[in-house]
């Protein structure tokens, strides 16, 4: 007798839309990647059959080059989430204590359990703003600790001195993760210089992504750079083969591109302030946010309100909202579904 054959079953039908206007719930570019970039990619992937650079040197040239530091600064990994999960690996026992915020980007708690660490947690304000002191203190006993600017999800950027107060607290021998996953949605105004600060600082490590502004999520490219010495220690845990064949083909189209990346951030940027500057028509207070995401704190129905109307945000225990920032369609919608929880 012979077994059944399984069905047949096309992969392909199950790739998420790139064009969806209700997909607002992970801070996704709303953008394909440019047609641009999708060339190189196509050709990258006529050489699948060939393993990738042992290391990889030739990215690592590459990110450094952009960002101006030495090669022996930078580690790459799957998303900035390989990033983090390198420097928890390289730095940490199981045991050692790690400060977050909370809320905080869903990924921290995650990486925090793998790494076997305990979480010290500190609130943000009712603005969602950082406690910074409370975050020093509690970094006193701690390996580690998080900071996201713009943190996510409320958005909100510490300013700049606050943070070098911070960091001049932080013990030398405690490691601070600076995630800046956002950095490109802010002004060059709003920005830290990273690349002194790593120098000035070389206990911190900036963590960035590919997957944000960039638009390149599905393709898993996250690098941090820190100063040379610490560089070098996280280098040692690099994965063998671990970044696959695209990540340095379509890091440098983008570089290419950077005029209509930037063109693209900017129309996000955009968007985000109408978005807020209507909420706040509809008397609709939304936290300070500068990256492509907005957050609606608690207190209205938003989990009714968003799913009535079919869009996919993210929702917090305390009621709050996290939403991001799509085309104007996406816009639409959102103003739509927020006036009738805010008619309530
Ligand atoms: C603050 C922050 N850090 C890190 C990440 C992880 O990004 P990825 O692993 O896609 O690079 C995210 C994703 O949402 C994030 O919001």
């Amino acid at each position: 007798m012979s077994m059944p054959q399984p069905e047949p079953v096309d992969h392909c039908a199950y790739l998420p839309a790139a064009m969806d206007p209700s997909a607002l719930s992970l801070n996704e570019n709303p953008f394909p990647p440019l047609p641009s970039v999708q060339s190189a990619l196509v050709e990258a992937l006529g050489s699948a059959n060939r393993y990738p650079e042992f290391l990889p040197l030739r990215m690592r040239s590459l990110l450094a080059a952009q960002l101006g530091v030495r090669d022996e600064q930078v580690v790459i990994g799957a998303g900035a989430t390989g990033v983090i999960l390198q420097v928890l690996q390289a730095l940490t026992q199981p045991g050692d204590a790690i400060v977050l915020t909370t809320p905080t980007f869903d990924g921290y708690p995650i990486f925090a359990q793998m790494a076997r660490l305990r979480s010290v947690t500190v609130p943000l304000d009712v603005h969602g703003h950082h406690d910074l002191d409370a975050m020093a203190d509690a970094a006193r006993t701690a390996r580690v600790v998080v900071l996201c600017r713009p943190h996510n999800p409320t958005g909100t950027i510490e300013p700049v001195a606050d943070v070098e107060r911070f960091l001049a607290r932080v013990d030398p021998g405690t490691t601070v993760l600076l995630d800046e996953a956002y950095v490109e949605f802010l002004s060059p105004a709003e920005r830290i210089d990273a690349r002194s600060l790593v120098l000035r600082f070389p206990n911190v490590v900036v963590v960035r992504t590919f997957s944000k502004a960039y638009g390149l999520a599905g393709l898993r490219i996250g690098y941090g750079f820190c100063a040379p010495e610490l560089g070098r220690r996280l280098w040692n845990m690099q994965l063998p083969f671990g970044i696959g064949v695209t990540g340095l083909v379509a890091a440098a189209a983008c570089y290419r591109a950077e005029d209509e990346l930037q063109h693209r951030i900017r129309i996000i940027g955009a968007e985000r302030r109408r978005l807020r500057a209507q909420l706040s028509k509809l008397g609709v207070y939304s936290t300070d946010a500068r990256a492509n995401f907005i957050y609606l704190p608690g207190g209205r129905p938003w989990r009714e309100a968003f799913d009535s109307a079919g869009l996919r945000v993210r929702h917090y225990a305390d009621g709050g909202a996290r939403v991001t920032v799509g085309t104007r369609q996406s816009t639409r919608a959102v103003l739509a579904a927020v006036s009738t929880a805010a008619l309530r």
